[in-house]
């Protein structure tokens, strides 16, 4: 097999005159290690004494995973000092980290979710790393980054992608340009080409949701499902089946891999129509994502890229996945509002 790592694909991808500049690639590449240095800590499990809570919570209101802080830190340290951000944000952190004045200070940011499915590491099922990249605004360069410079819409990301630690360690990356995925070689310790463009394939019947939300759920969303549940024998004449990983990246990663739908739908317990996921460490990355690879991603309205954030740890509604279904799916959504 004719083998392309991870930097000779970003350099091939500058000189093409992508979208890619220098400063922009060699970020990547650092998240990209971050992301290695988390996958080797994850395997190391109970011997690593990594498994487990730490008994507080996060800004979320979740408790936090020892991994869901170490996974933050190795991504901070990770990205300090390169010179090519202005701040950082994180699921895991209350506030933004701008770039502290010991180090050069770039024109990107940086926006992650360091453990996506944190409830899976105990049991040990598949987690992730989300990541978001947008450009601070020109006129901050002469000041202090803010919270408003991160409150960009979805749209804006210059780049997005994820890391999955599962059976094999895969990294899928967008910079606007395409999907492309690569697999860690543990052994020579870098990450390799193996999926050159990925599209979402069409007409798989299957969907992602937690079905113990039903009841909560808005009627839209109950007539949808009740329609997929009903198989050959109800109005889609399709049987369907069900997945749920209880990790977004997973489920995102299997709907990349062969097609069908996800929902994380607003429900009756956030009456101010608030989902559970947040939008700028996991809609937009993945939305943007799954548009690239052809797909589509709304909240119950309309394309969650143009959804223009209010605040750091906004959450919203998420339904994503092969664009026919998505469309489908947003047919129900509007006559049973
Ligand atoms: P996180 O671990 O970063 O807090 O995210 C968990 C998210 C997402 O990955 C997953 O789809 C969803 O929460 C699972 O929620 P339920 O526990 O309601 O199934
Ligand atoms: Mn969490
Ligand atoms: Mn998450
Ligand atoms: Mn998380």
């Amino acid at each position: 097999m004719h083998r392309v790592s991870l930097s000779r694909f970003l350099i091939e991808q500058q000189r093409q005159g992508t979208n890619l500049p220098p400063e922009l690639r060699l970020l990547i590449e650092v998240v990209a290690r971050a992301c290695k240095a988390i996958s080797y800590t994850i395997n190391k499990g109970e011997l690593g004494g990594v498994l487990g809570s730490l008994g507080q919570q996060n800004v979320q209101g979740e408790v936090q995973k020892k991994l869901d802080v170490i996974a933050n830190d190795i991504l901070l340290d990770a990205n300090e000092w390169g010179g090519n951000l202005a701040a950082l944000a994180s699921e895991e952190m209350e506030a933004i980290h701008p770039i502290p004045h010991r180090y050069p200070k770039g024109e990107y940011l940086l926006v992650y979710d360091p453990i996506d499915g944190s409830s899976n590491i105990d049991v040990n099922l598949s987690v992730g790393t989300i990541f978001s990249v947008l450009k601070a605004p020109e006129e901050a360069s002469g000041r202090a980054v803010t919270e408003a410079d991160f409150l960009q819409a979805g749209r804006h990301q210059v780049a997005a992608g994820y890391a999955i630690y599962g059976p094999q360690t895969t990294l899928v990356l967008t910079f606007g340009k395409g999907v492309f995925g690569f697999t860690l070689d543990r052994e020579v310790g870098s990450w390799v080409l193996t999926q050159p463009k990925i599209t979402i394939p069409a007409g798989h019947h299957e969907f992602a949701v937690n079905m113990s939300n039903q009841r909560h759920w808005a009627p839209g969303v109950q007539h949808y499902v009740a329609d997929c549940l009903a198989g050959k024998d109800g109005p889609r004449r399709q049987d369907f089946n069900m997945r749920w990983t209880g990790s977004m990246v997973a489920d995102v990663q299997r709907i990349l891999t062969r097609g069908g739908i996800f929902l994380y739908p607003w429900d009756a317990r956030e009456p101010d129509r608030a989902g559970k996921l947040r939008l700028m460490y996991e809609a937009n990355p993945l939305g943007m994502i799954i548009e690239q690879a052809g797909g589509a991603a709304i909240d119950d309205t309309g394309r969650i890229l143009d959804i223009e954030p209010s605040s750091l740890h906004q959450r919203v509604a998420v339904i994503l996945g092969c664009a026919a279904e998505v469309a489908k799916a947003a047919e129900y959504f509007t006559r049973g509002r």
